[in-house]
């Protein structure tokens, strides 16, 4: 029986050896170590045998099993390898084939026109100061000259959080932080951030938008100071030459008022569609701080005094590159975002 079993053994490994797929393999496997193969038929007969031969021939046929299996793995596993090497010869798998290129993403139009106008004034000594989008009724309104009930908070409607608390509708309560934290040194900071109104949306008008205040406070600052700065910065950022022109306004926080103009970039002042054919284009509201913003932020009146501006960043946006709709700016349209 020994004798039958290598002889099975030595014939199962040349018959290996001769599987070239795995049909072939599928029919080896069947034919010695399936259910009724010549294998397993021989360890079922070992109950033939006499009793003290027994335990030696089932020992050396489990042995043979595993060695024929272990040996089928190691064929088939062959034969995988064999089939691999020879699809890459042949190319049927093209490993050199590009993928589909990665659409680089680049900053938003918003934050690319922040950054310019952060770097302008960086250039011209001024720091920048972050305030907080949420802010409370007091900063907002209240320290900045517009106590409860006051008619110009009606120009500034926006989002409540509660009864104390909103969504600031422009950056100017950042002059009351930045004075309280600063005094008694001077001040010399702008305070870029988003604001929120609760108003109609328009081709002009979004109820979200960008804003950089201006704010500078020492001893001796006059408009002429303000005014200066507003042409310097309308000509770095824009374009050299540009004409400023100062209007009369009224804000609650400054005193005197003033709205400041440049001539239009786009028709040099000649008339057109975006300049409403006045040639002027407005850049910002701005003024001397009023002293009662002065003292809220603590600083004397007497002794101190400041200038202070605030402007939107996608309106200046829109009229650098043409842009006819603000909406655009928070419409997530890759078509128009990919054009900056
Ligand atoms: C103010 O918000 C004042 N705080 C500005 C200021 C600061 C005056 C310091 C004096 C001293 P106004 O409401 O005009 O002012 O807004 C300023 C700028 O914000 C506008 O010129 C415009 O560019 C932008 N802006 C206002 N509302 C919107 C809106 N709904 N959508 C887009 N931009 C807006």
């Amino acid at each position: 029986m020994l004798d039958q079993l290598n002889q099975l053994e030595e014939e199962a490994n040349v018959a290996l050896e001769a599987a070239e797929d795995n049909d072939a393999l599928d029919a080896w496997h069947k034919r010695y170590l399936g259910k009724k193969g010549a294998l397993t038929q021989m360890l079922r007969s070992v109950g033939e045998l006499p009793k003290e031969e027994r335990p030696a021939f089932g020992r050396a046929a489990n042995a043979a099993k595993t060695k024929l299996e272990v040996a089928h793995e190691a064929r088939e596993e062959a034969l995988r390898q064999a089939e691999m090497q020879r699809e890459l010869e042949q190319g049927a798998l093209d490993i050199t084939l590009s993928g589909r290129p990665i659409q680089p993403g680049h900053l938003h139009l918003t934050t690319q026109t922040l950054r310019r106008i952060r770097a302008v004034f960086a250039e011209m000594g001024f720091q920048v100061y972050e305030s907080p989008d949420v802010e409370t009724d007091d900063l907002n309104f209240g320290l900045l000259n517009m106590p409860p009930h006051h008619p110009a908070r009606d120009m500034w409607d926006t989002f409540w959080v509660s009864d104390e608390t909103l969504l600031r509708t422009h950056t100017s309560p950042g002059q009351i932080r930045v004075m309280r934290e600063r005094y008694p040194e001077p001040v010399r900071v702008i305070l870029p951030g988003k604001c929120y109104r609760y108003e109609q949306i328009t081709a002009r008008s979004e109820h979200q938008f960008y804003q950089v205040e201006g704010l500078a406070v020492g001893r001796g600052i006059r408009m002429t100071d303000l005014i200066g700065t507003l042409t310097e910065f309308a000509r770095r950022f824009y374009l050299p030459d540009r004409r400023i022109r100062i209007r009369g306004s009224y804000f609650p926080f400054t005193e005197p008022s003033i709205e400041a103009d440049m001539d239009c970039i786009l028709c040099q002042g000649e008339g057109c569609r975006v300049c409403k054919y006045t040639g002027w284009l407005e850049i910002c509201g701005a003024g001397m701080v009023h002293p009662v913003v002065l003292r809220n932020g603590g600083y004397d009146p007497d002794e101190w005094s400041g200038f202070a501006f605030g402007f939107g960043v996608e309106r200046p946006a829109l009229v650098r590159h043409g842009i006819d709709d603000i909406r655009l700016f928070y419409g997530n349209d890759l078509r128009f975002l990919h054009q900056f």
